[in-house]
């Protein structure tokens, strides 16, 4: 059993460590995950939200044309989330010495989820369940990857995923009222 002095590396060590290679910022020589991977799995994140952003949006003008506003309303909501979380994965990425990818070329490729625009609102709305259960499955696979190698990164994957899994269940219950309220 490890003791309370022995669960920490040499804290002289770590000093020494941490002053080497200050040019890379946050990511120490500790840093357990495989950089690359991550940086490949969080510009994957990004594009999924990207095109999530461009789908609600899409949605929002969309529904407010048919008259749906309480709806375009919630569609506006998501978008604006969507964003944040792109933001914040953006960030992220930069800090592991990375480049947060917002290249037009190829988005669709990198993201997990489609851009699908439906004509109707129920067409819509599924729609967006489909794209945030994608998101759901694939940010818990990225979730387990970073797992204790990167708790940093495997914490904002966990945030963003209580919210997608609060998206879906928001889409769930509008593809009830569309059908009750026959919008
Ligand atoms: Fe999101
Ligand atoms: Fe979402």
């Amino acid at each position: 059993m490890p003791t309370t002095q022995s669960f920490l590396t040499d804290i002289k060590e770590i000093r020494r460590r941490a002053r080497q290679h200050i040019e890379k910022g946050a990511v120490t020589e500790g840093y357990k995950a495989d950089r690359e991977t991550a940086v490949r799995l969080l510009n994957e994140a990004l594009a999924t939200e990207i095109v999530c952003v461009l789908r609600y949006k899409r949605h929002q003008f969309m529904a407010k044309g048919l008259n749906a506003t309480a709806i375009a309303e919630e569609f506006a909501e998501h978008a604006a989330e969507e964003q944040d979380h792109a933001d914040r994965i953006a960030e992220r990425i930069t800090q592991l010495q990375g480049e947060p990818n917002f290249s037009p070329e190829g988005i669709l490729t990198r993201s997990h989820s489609e851009y699908i625009e439906g004509h109707t609102l129920t067409e819509m709305v599924k729609e967006d369940l489909v794209a945030e259960r994608i998101a759901i499955e694939s940010y818990s696979e990225i979730i387990r990857f970073f797992g204790n190698d990167d708790p940093t990164s495997r914490r904002l994957m966990e945030e963003i995923l209580a919210k997608e899994e609060e998206h879906a269940e928001d889409m769930a219950s509008l593809i009830d009222r569309v059908a009750r309220e026959h919008l």
